[in-house]
């Protein structure tokens, strides 16, 4: 099993927040971590909907994911803010994954990022999440990382241009390596 679960809250191909999430990568796999990374988009989830769950229970893909949260000590979380909130598509997949045998979010250690155009980074999305994965009994490392403007802060390349960016994200996935360590 892995030592991280990550998963980037945006759907889209050139997405802001996959960008930052490979690097978030890079540097827990620089710190020996080993990370198993999830494309939201290629589990086709439906929206949520209890008579679905009736009907044919839990989607095949929802379940795997479950169960290799469940048995990983560290989630990352890499997503941009939507209308102040957490985006609809990443919600409903924490809304089906913590259906139940069990709480696959229970005792897990969880780093919350955002990349967003605004100027305050995805701070509202940030604290939105913060409330959810705190009431799934999660634990949230603080000191993640909000990455402001993101429309302009990557090169080329994909690296982020600015040192206190670099910086910014090298302390947060130490932090968040040391509490998955930690557990
Ligand atoms: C946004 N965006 C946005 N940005 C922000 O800083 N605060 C916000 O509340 C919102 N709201 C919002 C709603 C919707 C529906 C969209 C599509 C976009 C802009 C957002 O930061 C920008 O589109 C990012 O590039 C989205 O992230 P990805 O897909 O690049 O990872």
């Amino acid at each position: 099993m892995p030592d991280v679960v990550a998963i980037c809250g945006s759907y889209r191909t050139k997405s802001l927040n996959r960008k930052l999430c490979r690097l978030a990568v890079r540097e827990l796999s620089q710190a020996g971590l080993s990370v198993f990374e999830v494309d939201l988009k290629t589990l086709g989830l439906p929206v949520y909907d209890g008579d679905v769950e009736d009907a044919s229970g839990m989607p095949t893909a929802a379940k795997e994911l479950r169960a290799k949260i469940a048995a990983t000590p560290g989630l990352l979380i890499v997503s941009p803010e939507y209308n102040g909130s957490v985006p609809g598509g990443l919600k409903n997949a924490i809304d089906w994954l913590s259906r139940g045998p069990g709480n696959c979010f229970d005792g897990r250690v969880v780093s919350i990022n955002n990349a967003s155009n605004g100027a305050f980074g995805g701070a509202r999305s940030t604290i939105a999440l913060k409330q959810v994965f705190s009431h799934l009994g999660a634990w949230v490392v603080p000191g993640a990382m909000n990455l402001p403007k993101a429309d302009g802060a990557f090169d080329e390349a994909g690296e982020l241009k600015e040192e206190w960016m670099k910086k910014a994200l090298a302390g947060a996935m130490k932090k968040f390596a040391e509490g998955v360590r930690g557990q």
